[in-house]
């Protein structure tokens, strides 16, 4: 078994979620990556803990707070009673200017204590699954893992990972530090950089690309009030690791458009020159949903950092941050990263 904890109830929770339930009943494999990861399978991860802020989540059961407001994911599975109840996490910077009036915060006085917390439900890892925005409030929750003896995976765009002291501190402990922001499994990053890839391997020459992006689930929303430059900045700079050399790029979340709900409208562009210099471009438009996309990355990395927490890994584990997300603090064109990965793996797992 696979104990973890969650901090934040929010779209992707939900998908993690209902993916877990789905997987566990059917036993079809259908949109994972890995059946079996060293020896794990998805059935074997359990979830232990959960934190959140917002009232209409807060004190709830987990398989009803992953369907409370402002979460937009449909239901696309019936839960059973989890037996496990969301509790009152830090608000601390988890209010963003344009989502504070989406949260409704929890006015109990006081919060959880959170490494008890993580103590007690004797989580193994911790996943930082909160507002793209909250630096102070996913540091607050990367301290609490520590404190509990549990590893940390930071999906969201903060820096926790590529803080390199706080990766020593994780590396003095002997504990797994994995992030930064997760690498979506058909997300408009993930494929610009895989088709980039294929581009160059096949002698084209890259002159210019975009890839740019709308979505209607709340991050967008704190996206667009907060983190939208600094978000542009990280895509970019994963998406620009594909290709050895620099030409104008950019990569970036554009805006939030409420009724798409959960769904993401990507959009990418490539300019390019093959034989004799011959031009082409390349239009491709992608409808995703956004929050189910996080959850097979999010259901390998999970394994892979109980299999280095087995070995008795600490601080950033290169293979897997680089596999399955857009800012780990070490870069690779994503067919590496995913051979790294692989081979990663097989050493540990046997
Ligand atoms: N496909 C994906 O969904 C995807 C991919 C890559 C990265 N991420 C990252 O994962 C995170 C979660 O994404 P999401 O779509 O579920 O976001 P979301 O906005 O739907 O959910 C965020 C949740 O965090 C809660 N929260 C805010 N501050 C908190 C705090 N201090 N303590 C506890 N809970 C708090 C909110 O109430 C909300 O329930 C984001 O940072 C996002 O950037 C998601």
């Amino acid at each position: 078994m696979i104990r973890i904890a969650l901090a934040g109830v929010g779209n992707c929770c939900s998908a993690l979620i209902q993916g877990l339930h789905h997987y566990r009943m059917t036993g079809n494999p259908l949109g994972l990556l890995h059946e079996t990861l060293g020896g794990y399978r998805a059935s074997d991860i359990e979830v232990v803990a959960a934190f959140d802020i917002d009232r209409r989540k807060v004190g709830r059961d987990l398989s009803e707070a992953v369907f409370a407001s402002p979460n937009t994911v449909p239901r696309m599975v019936d839960l059973p009673h989890l037996g496990v109840t969301v509790l009152r996490g830090p608000v601390l910077d988890g209010l963003g200017p344009l989502t504070k009036n989406l949260i409704e915060v929890e006015e109990l006085e006081g919060f959880s204590n959170i490494a008890e917390e993580l103590k007690g439900s004797e989580a193994e890892i911790l996943i930082n699954l909160i507002s793209g925005g909250a630096e102070q409030a996913s540091r607050y929750y990367a301290g609490a893992a520590l404190e509990a003896g549990c590893a940390f995976i930071n999906a969201t765009p903060a820096e926790i990972a590529c803080d390199t002291s706080l990766a020593r501190r994780f590396e003095e402990a002997g504990l797994p530090l994995i992030g930064d922001d997760l690498l979506d499994q058909v997300g408009a990053t993930a494929v610009h950089m895989g088709i980039l890839e294929f581009l160059n391997g096949r002698g084209v020459h890259i002159d210019e690309s975009y890839q740019l992006d709308v979505g209607g689930g709340m991050e967008s929303l704190d996206t667009l009030g907060r983190t939208k430059e600094f978000k542009r900045r990280v895509k970019t700079e994963a998406v620009s690791s594909s290709i050895p050399y620099e030409f104008p790029l950019v990569s970036g979340s554009t805006d939030y458009v409420d009724f798409l709900e959960d769904k993401r409208e990507s959009f990418l562009w490539v300019k390019g020159r093959y034989f004799i210099g011959a031009e082409f471009t390349m239009d491709i438009k992608m409808t995703t949903r956004d929050a189910p996309n996080a959850g097979a990355v999010l259901l390998d990395v999970i394994r892979a950092t109980k299999l280095a927490m087995d070995r008795g890994m600490g601080g950033v584990v290169t293979p897997i941050a680089a596999y399955g997300f857009k800012r780990s603090p070490k870069r690779y064109p994503i067919t590496e990263a995913q051979r790294l990965f692989e081979r990663f793996v097989e050493e540990l797992g046997g």
